[in-house]
């Protein structure tokens, strides 16, 4: 099943995932990307299931959408999607009834602010594993969760997931990375906790691995559990070797894949060019069971194809997947190299980028021709 290791590109045809035996109708993955479109309560916009849909439609194999927040005070930024309330269930079945009549498997990424969920925005005192502050956040500290109050974010989390069930979607991803609330629960610098939910990789990945049993606990064997980790964010405390353990930790528990979030899936360890890539090296120490996802810089077919050799069974792509919607369709031209950043507005709008969206791509690095 896992036939990635010197294969040719034909391997981005398809692929079984394992625990569940769902087919994927090939090895693409659109990451989660933000875009700012939801409605003040979370609720979904025309707009981002548009976004998405159309991604869909260009053959990703499986469809991740924005991270999306699982209480209504852990929110990032305004136009966030939500996952917090029974209100927000009829758009999140239109959206899932939508991209599974696309042939995609749908994930809706679970995640919490934590330290980074503004006050401004959210109106209370951020929480986070410790006491913590982030730049941007107008100097203001974090408050530790009480212990009950962990517990009632499992809950959260666990909710969340059950609505997304209910809509319809195929599964979840657990946010993990990226400093986010189970991320700072993962930094030995975010949790300074002394109680079981702290200390040493065991005690702050508890929280992460309570979540999943509660989740899988609550939606049985089918539906799709996914991981997200930063392998590396050493501001935060988060390191390569605690990492790796997770990863084996992971692989070994009742989840139907591990993301790593690596920015960039061509940079070697240490800026050495002998040295493993990190796809190879989570790859080492994960069950080979256990499909792993890599993402970060991949563009070309041959980008892609690098990744899967170096281990991953499923590529995943953000950028590349903003102007070119059907993507994976050209994935079997071994030669496929589409037009890189910046990008004028028109593109984007053919490419179904909304108004909000492209503006909120203007703030990223020389995508948009005439942004930053
Ligand atoms: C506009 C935008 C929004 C993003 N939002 C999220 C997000 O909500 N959750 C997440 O895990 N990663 C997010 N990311 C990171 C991407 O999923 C991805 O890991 C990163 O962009 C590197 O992949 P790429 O080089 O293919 O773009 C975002 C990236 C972009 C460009």
């Amino acid at each position: 099943m896992n036939n990635f290791r010197g294969d040719t590109m034909k391997s981005i045809n398809s692929f079984i995932l394992p625990r569940s035996g769902k087919i994927l109708k090939n090895r693409t993955v659109l990451a989660a990307m933000t875009n700012k479109q939801s409605h003040e309560n979370g609720v979904l916009s025309e707009e981002e299931k548009t976004w998405l849909i159309r991604r869909a439609m260009g053959d990703f194999a499986i469809t991740t959408t924005a991270a999306t927040n699982v209480t209504e005070h852990g929110r990032g930024w305004v136009g966030e999607m939500g996952v917090w309330g029974d209100h927000q269930i009829p758009e999140l079945t239109n959206l899932a009834t939508q991209l599974t009549k696309a042939g995609t498997i749908s994930l809706a990424q679970l995640f919490h602010g934590g330290m980074r969920a503004p006050q401004t925005i959210n109106g209370v005192q951020p929480i986070s594993a410790s006491v913590n502050t982030e730049p941007g956040m107008n100097g203001i500290y974090t408050r530790a969760l009480e212990n009950h109050e962990v517990i009632e974010m499992i809950q959260s989390f666990t909710d969340a997931a059950i609505r997304c069930q209910k809509a319809g979607f195929d599964g979840i991803e657990l946010h993990g990375a990226h400093s986010y609330l189970i991320c700072q629960f993962l930094g030995d610098i975010t949790n300074r906790r002394k109680d079981e939910w702290g200390g040493d990789l065991e005690g702050r990945s508890k929280f992460l691995r309570e979540i999943i049993k509660s989740i899988r606990k609550a939606v049985g064997p089918e539906f799709l559990i996914a991981v997200r980790i930063s392998p590396i964010i050493e501001k935060i405390g988060i390191y390569l070797q605690d990492s790796l353990k997770l990863a084996d930790m992971l692989s070994k528990m009742d989840i139907d894949m591990l993301h790593i979030s690596c920015w960039d899936v061509f940079q070697k360890l240490d800026d050495e060019p002998d040295s493993p890539s990190l796809t190879r090296l989570f790859r080492e120490v994960m069950t080979m069971s256990m499909p792993l996802v890599s993402t970060g810089a991949v563009w070309t077919s041959k980008d892609a194809q690098y990744v899967l050799d170096e281990g991953a069974d499923l590529v995943g792509v953000a950028r590349v997947g903003i102007a070119h919607p059907d993507w994976p369709k050209y994935l079997g031209d071994h030669t496929y190299s589409p037009q890189r950043p910046p990008f004028s507005e028109e593109d984007l709008l053919e490419a179904d980028l909304s108004p909000v969206f492209i503006d909120y791509m203007r703030s990223w690095k020389n995508f948009v021709i005439g942004g930053n």
